[in-house]
């Protein structure tokens, strides 16, 4: 109907606001999509040595990504309606529609997704993450483990709401798919890892 609609496209345009590009502008850093590996999330931002910035922008990507689900959920919609509008921000995120649908790999949103969906989801699959980046200092390889571990985990949390669970499987392969670059520099050997500090 024209209310789960409404709630779905918002969900989407919220999604497409990018957080990496606008704090790096507050900051006057140089756009994201102009260094490093191009990518306008957290990690890249990172790399420009604002560690504010960087943190910044994963709150913010990942606040929009909670947001409409949370307010969908509050508001008595449909679980399937509440399914399609966190799918809508994370994909908002990918393909948005301010920066001619380029947009980024998801990390950030998809955990404010499932914050959203399940705390003890989030903190598992953030838990996931944390663990692979204490050992590799390689932020991508943390997000694709902590990806490809997502369906199991949103299982164990989430089996009495299947649309839900639906919704992590189809974002976890979403984010895998986004991180095919990655993917290439982490088998030749050549992706960036974060120095000790
Ligand atoms: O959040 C995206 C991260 O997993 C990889 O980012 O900039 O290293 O491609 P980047």
């Amino acid at each position: 109907d024209i209310e789960a609609l409404v709630w779905i496209v918002a969900a989407y345009l919220i999604g497409s606001i990018a957080f990496g590009i606008i704090i790096s502008k507050l900051y006057r850093l140089p756009d994201p999509r102009t260094v490093g590996s191009g990518n306008i999330g957290a990690t890249n931002v990172a790399r420009s040595g604002k560690k504010s910035a960087a943190i910044l922008t994963l709150l913010g990507d990942a606040f929009k990504g909670w947001l409409p689900v949370w307010l969908a959920l509050h508001a008595g919609m449909l679980m399937d309606v509440v399914a399609l509008v966190g799918l809508a921000v994370f994909l908002g995120h990918l393909f948005p529609l301010y920066h001619k649908f380029k947009g980024g790999k998801g990390v950030a949103t998809a955990l404010g997704v499932m914050i959203a969906f399940s705390g003890w989801l989030a903190l598992s699959v953030l838990a996931v993450w944390l663990l692979v980046f204490a050992v590799s200092r390689i932020s991508s390889l943390s997000a694709l483990v902590a990806a490809a571990l997502s369906p199991l985990i949103a299982w164990q949390f989430l089996s009495p709401y299947p649309v839900y669970v639906a919704v992590v499987v189809v974002m976890a392969a979403c984010l895998i798919i986004r991180h095919q670059s990655n993917i290439e520099k982490l088998l030749a050997g050549t992706e960036t890892r974060f120095g000790k500090k």
